[in-house]
């Protein structure tokens, strides 16, 4: 009997759980044996793994987060630990691995599969939907949600108080969530990390809003949007091991800037992590299952090096060298559509 290695890695999102349920059950349909690694890469470097049946995966479905855990742990931050990486890959007996990740998770996968570890396929997610080889990640779909209810939760206490409110949500290289949270929940302006905020702009459309009566807005932002004549902000210098930053503080710099040119009273609401947490919506978990059960019918026609994807409405498969060449940026054509209920 074969055995499959699942992981987990980066940043959780609803719809892990699914996925792990899905290529748990197809696997064994299939008479595959089953091990979860645990933290993403940490676990094969560690050998921290555990066996998967049926009844390890049965209730997950609903759950947030993962049962496997995840970390950013980058093997190719040092040699020793990509050597454990590769010896405890053939300790434990994998015959093939299942990574389940975003463009940081997939990358490492990409590079293994070129340095000796072939028998790999990818299945793609992130809140942040900015991987260009898929229509859609799940978790997108459930943080976008949450975004939205939060927006509508914030019209309420914006109008009362006549306040303006800025609510940032994620987003590090992509305005998905910005955009989409924003037109769906009636956003008087939406920043994103793709167009540089103009901020005489953003106070004239304020201002333009509340010469018609209105005495509140709403301003949405992504944490990786950054003014026309500065630098993204950041919470802490220092790097991951895959190199990024940590973002967040763009609403505050932002709030100021209104308040500061427009007299009127500025809130800030930092949605954060509240979006990659919670039970996933149902478009979630249809996708995660499917892509599971495709990424098992790979495994079963040795088609590694690839990675599942949503085409229309279709399950494919494209390279996972490919899947992270690029990120996907926001639509403008989306973009202009916002544009038109601004102010
Ligand atoms: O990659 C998804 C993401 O949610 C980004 O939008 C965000 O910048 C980052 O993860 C936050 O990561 P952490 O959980 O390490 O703070």
């Amino acid at each position: 009997m074969s055995k499959i290695g699942i992981l987990t890695g980066g940043g959780d999102c609803p719809g892990l759980n699914p996925v792990i349920r899905a290529v748990v059950r197809k696997a064994l349909l299939e008479s595959y044996e089953v091990i979860g690694i645990k933290n993403g890469w940490k676990g094969l470097i560690e050998s921290d793994s555990i066996p998967l049946d049926i009844n390890a995966v049965s209730g997950i479905l609903p759950k947030g987060g993962t049962i496997l855990g995840t970390s950013r742990t980058n093997p190719y931050e040092n040699e020793g630990d990509l050597l454990k990486l590769k010896e405890n890959f053939k300790k434990i007996g994998l015959d093939a691995l299942v990574v389940v990740g975003g463009e940081d998770t997939l990358g490492v996968a990409a590079k293994l599969i070129k340095d000796g570890l072939p028998n790999i396929v990818g299945v793609p997610k992130t809140i942040d939907n900015d991987l260009s080889a898929t229509d859609y990640t799940f978790g997108f779909d459930t943080a976008l949600n949450t975004a939205m209810e939060c927006i509508d939760r914030l019209h309420t206490t914006a109008e009362s108080h006549h306040r303006i409110i800025v609510a940032e949500v994620m987003g590090r290289h992509a305005g998905w969530i910005a955009i989409e949270s924003g037109i769906a929940g009636g956003a008087d302006v939406i920043l994103i990390p793709e167009i540089p905020i103009d901020i005489d702009e953003v106070c004239t459309t304020i201002k333009k809003r509340h010469s018609r009566g209105k005495t509140f807005s709403i301003v949405v932002v992504a944490e990786g949007a950054h003014f026309k004549e500065g630098a993204t902000v950041l919470q802490e210098q220092r790097l991951d091991s895959f190199g990024h930053v940590r973002l967040g503080g763009i609403g505050e710099a932002l709030a100021q800037e209104i308040e500061k040119r427009t007299g009127y009273e500025t809130r800030v609401s930092v949605l954060g992590h509240i979006q990659r947490g919670g039970s996933p919506t149902a478009f979630d978990r249809v996708l995660g299952t499917r892509l599971g059960v495709k990424a098992v019918e790979l495994i079963k026609n040795k088609k590694f090096g690839r990675m599942v994807a949503l085409s229309g409405i279709k399950i494919v498969d494209v390279s996972i060298e490919d899947a992270v060449k690029a990120l996907k940026t926001v639509d403008m054509e989306l973009y202009d559509i916002a544009k038109v209920f601004f102010g």
